[in-house]
């Protein structure tokens, strides 16, 4: 600790203590020509795929008016982007009731729009019912910052039930009662979809289903959507289904819609993308078809080199078991994770997202094929060695 660490808070020494370990990666990221003995970063969750054109886009589009240099419209975002997000996500997320601007409120990002409904819908020592395996940042957005205390260790298990199936909804139902039984209050039932990790969307009928879920117990519904249109044609996964949004559907039926929050968001909200239809009609599609393809060049790799994974059709992610192509199957996760350092190339582990069993580690697929290639290589050379 630093001496002045010494001077901070209990929680601020509590979260100094956390520092995510991805930040010395991004201190030596490797670049072909100036750091090729950087670290290749294919383990955090960002889409490099579409850089060219939102780069251009946000250059050549660019304007602030003096409002912007003011309080604004208030504490919850401006108007006119309010206005823009209802337009988009209107054509997009197909809402049952259409979105106006006072059903949203604006965060600097979709992290701090979930730690605001941690902070807003639970109180210390509450717990939140979350399926393994998860987001790993849910556990700093609802266990570190808002309040101290809010808890996800309500993990569901699944073990050989497809998470994403009707049959799912039990195990829910049965870490529920656990809990319950235990004395524990939970406030709060949170789902992501599409899923980080597994890459994949919930059916209409098990939303619909977790919607009941959430009516017989009183749980508020957290839905993460940050991935909406990220979701691709995977012609191994011909009947997996796209992304419904919970928006889409007649919340009123099956639950309370004051109690089901949505959070989506672009790491940098700019009115003018979203109020372009041309260039987001074209630019969702680029990605798309971009995602399928670098998810194809990937998954080609991973099956021409032995090593397991699990079909996904949305997000950026493959889920892959690195053990089982291991050349020594005694090495553990956390010498794989070693290994892969020391080849550096930065891929989660598994672990971090409470997956039900230590094999599996997380890459992030969304990049273009040069860099796949230089992550794929180095990763193989360290599960080989
Ligand atoms: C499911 C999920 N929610 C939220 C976020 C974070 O979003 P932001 O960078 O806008 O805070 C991520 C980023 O990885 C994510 O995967």
């Amino acid at each position: 600790m630093t001496s002045m660490e010494g001077n901070l808070s209990a929680r601020g020494k509590a979260i100094a203590a956390q520092k995510p370990n991805f930040l010395d990666v991004l201190s030596d990221l490797w670049a072909p020509e100036s750091n090729p003995d950087g670290i290749v970063n294919i383990g955090l969750a960002e889409n490099s795929l579409m850089h060219a054109e939102m780069e251009r886009f946000i250059n050549s589009n660019s304007q602030i008016d003096a409002h912007a240099l003011t309080y604004g419209d208030g504490f919850s975002g401006s108007h006119r982007l309010k206005e823009a997000i209802c337009h988009f996500l209107n054509s997009q997320f197909s809402p049952w009731t259409a979105l106006c601007p006072s059903h949203l409120t604006i965060t600097s990002g979709v992290s701090n729009a979930v730690e605001c409904c941690a902070w807003a819908l639970a109180d210390f020592g509450d717990y939140v019912l979350v399926g393994r395996p998860y987001f790993n940042a849910f556990k700093t957005t609802f266990g570190t910052r808002p309040g101290y205390g809010i808890n996800i260790k309500l993990l569901v298990t699944f073990a050989t039930t497809d998470p994403f199936s009707m049959a799912a909804v039990q195990h829910y139902e049965k870490a529920y009662a656990e809990a319950k039984s235990k004395g524990f209050r939970i406030k709060a039932f949170l789902l992501c979809s599409p899923h980080n990790p597994l890459g994949r969307c919930y059916p209409e009928n098990v939303l619909k289903e977790y919607m009941k879920f959430c009516t017989r117990h009183g749980l508020h519904l957290i839905c993460d959507e940050i991935y909406a249109l990220s979701v691709w044609e995977n012609p191994r996964l011909p009947d997996a289904p796209g992304f419904r949004s919970v928006l889409s559907m007649d919340i009123k039926e099956v639950m309370e819609p004051s109690m089901v929050h949505v959070v989506w968001g672009l790491n940098q909200v700019a009115t003018a993308v979203l109020l372009d239809d041309k260039f987001t009609r074209v630019y969702v599609a680029t990605n798309r078809h971009r995602l399928a393809e670098s998810y194809r060049f990937t998954t080609n790799f991973l099956r021409s080199h032995h090593i397991p994974y699990a079909e996904s059709n949305a997000a950026f992610f493959v889920w892959m078991n690195l053990k089982a192509a291991l050349k020594d199957p005694a090495t553990t996760d956390k010498e794989i994770l070693a290994k892969l350092r020391k080849e550096k190339v930065y891929i989660a582990i598994g672990t971090a997202y409470a997956a039900e069993e230590v094999e599996w580690f997380r890459m992030v697929f969304a990049h273009p094929q040069n860099v796949l290639e230089e992550g794929l290589n180095r990763m193989l050379r360290a599960i080989q060695s």
